[in-house]
């Protein structure tokens, strides 16, 4: 799959998620083969004035490519500097946020309120556009609200503007993450543009990734909340896209997945940072599993190294021991 001039293996992708997406994650879920994963989204206006942490969103490294940097913001002129810096970083391809409905950053005019905005929204893609000549592409909702879904008419402006493909995420900024995402809008969207469409939003199994591709006629799709704790999904998809069989992962492939993810962790954060934001990962990759509510009671509290190492051992080989075998695909 092409986007733009940026040429992917595949297009099955992993959706940017702020507070989750980081080097470590894209690094262990593009091991099961995904073709483009981004950082979180970063803020325009935090990447130019070099705040905070802002700048370590789009760490990278060789094995975590192409890379997707997602910049949000409401300045047309703060966002075509943000992309340029985004460049010189060493980003493969610029994604702008168009979807975001958390109240911080819809206040300051950023994420999903754009698309309440057109005109501002197309000055902000034209900027970002003649600021950078990478790949570029647009995420966005269906719309503000059910009486004001508009995915059509920012999809449409986007293309004007020389984006070069439009994520949709076919939610309104109310529903939030409940109810359904609304396909049939995905659908919509491309029957309508040139450019790619990618779809995002509810897969959680290999056989929603190909009903998405063959209800929406979309070029790529997204994978979110459904790699949480179990990337391996990005291999049994593309296995059963080829017409191949789904293998979930066995207690030892698990474990030494979870092992190498908390080790990046550790590299990247150092042991107590890297300890403590492992807690969410290890409640998701025991999720389901036999005992796992136990081990997720204790690793709740965990804060070092040796212990999480300890407590991992402990549970694997109690699961190994037992004949039970409730594994998630
Ligand atoms: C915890 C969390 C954080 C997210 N952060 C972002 C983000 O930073 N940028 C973005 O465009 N979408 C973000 N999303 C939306 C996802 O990219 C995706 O579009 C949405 O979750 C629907 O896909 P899914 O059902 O596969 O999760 C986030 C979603 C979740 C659950």
């Amino acid at each position: 799959m092409y986007i733009g001039r940026l040429v992917l293996k595949n297009n099955v992708f992993l959706s940017p998620m702020a507070g989750i997406t980081d080097l470590p994650f894209r690094t262990i879920v593009r091991e099961f083969g995904c073709g483009l994963a981004f950082t979180e989204m970063v803020s325009a206006n935090g990447l130019l004035r070099g705040m905070g942490k802002t700048g370590r969103y789009l760490d990278s490294s060789s094995a975590d490519r192409p890379l997707g940097v997602q910049l949000f913001g409401s300045d047309p002129e703060t966002v075509a500097e943000a992309a340029k810096i985004a460049a010189e970083m060493g980003a493969d391809l610029l994604d702008m946020n168009m979807g975001c409905p958390v109240k911080k950053v819809v206040k300051t005019g950023s994420g999903v309120a754009l698309m309440r905005e057109p005109q501002r929204a197309g000055a902000i893609l034209r900027a970002a556009r003649s600021a950078s000549d990478l790949p570029m592409t647009v995420k966005i909702r269906a719309g503000w609200r059910q009486c004001e879904i508009n995915a059509l008419e920012i999809g449409r402006i986007a293309e004007e503007c020389g984006v070069d493909a439009v994520i949709l995420h076919p939610r309104t900024a109310d529903q939030g993450f409940g109810g359904k995402s609304d396909w049939g809008l995905i659908a919509d969207l491309k029957g309508q543009l040139r450019i790619p469409v990618i779809g995002s939003g509810d897969i959680r199994y290999p056989v929603d990734a190909a009903r998405m591709f063959l209800e929406t006629g979309c070029d790529g799709i997204m994978v979110g909340r459904g790699a949480l704790g179990n990337p391996w999904i990005i291999r049994n998809i593309l296995s059963h896209l080829a017409g191949g069989d789904i293998h979930p992962p066995s207690l030892a492939e698990r474990e030494g997945v979870i092992r190498r993810h908390l080790e990046m962790a550790i590299d990247y954060y150092g042991e107590e940072v890297g300890t403590r934001d492992f807690r969410k990962h290890l409640l998701w990759y025991t999720k389901g599993l036999r005992g796992g509510a136990q081990f997720r009671q204790a690793a709740g509290r965990i804060s070092d190294r040796a212990s999480v190492w300890e407590a991992l051992q402990e549970y694997f080989q109690a699961l190994t021991e037992s004949a039970g075998r409730e594994i998630r695909s």
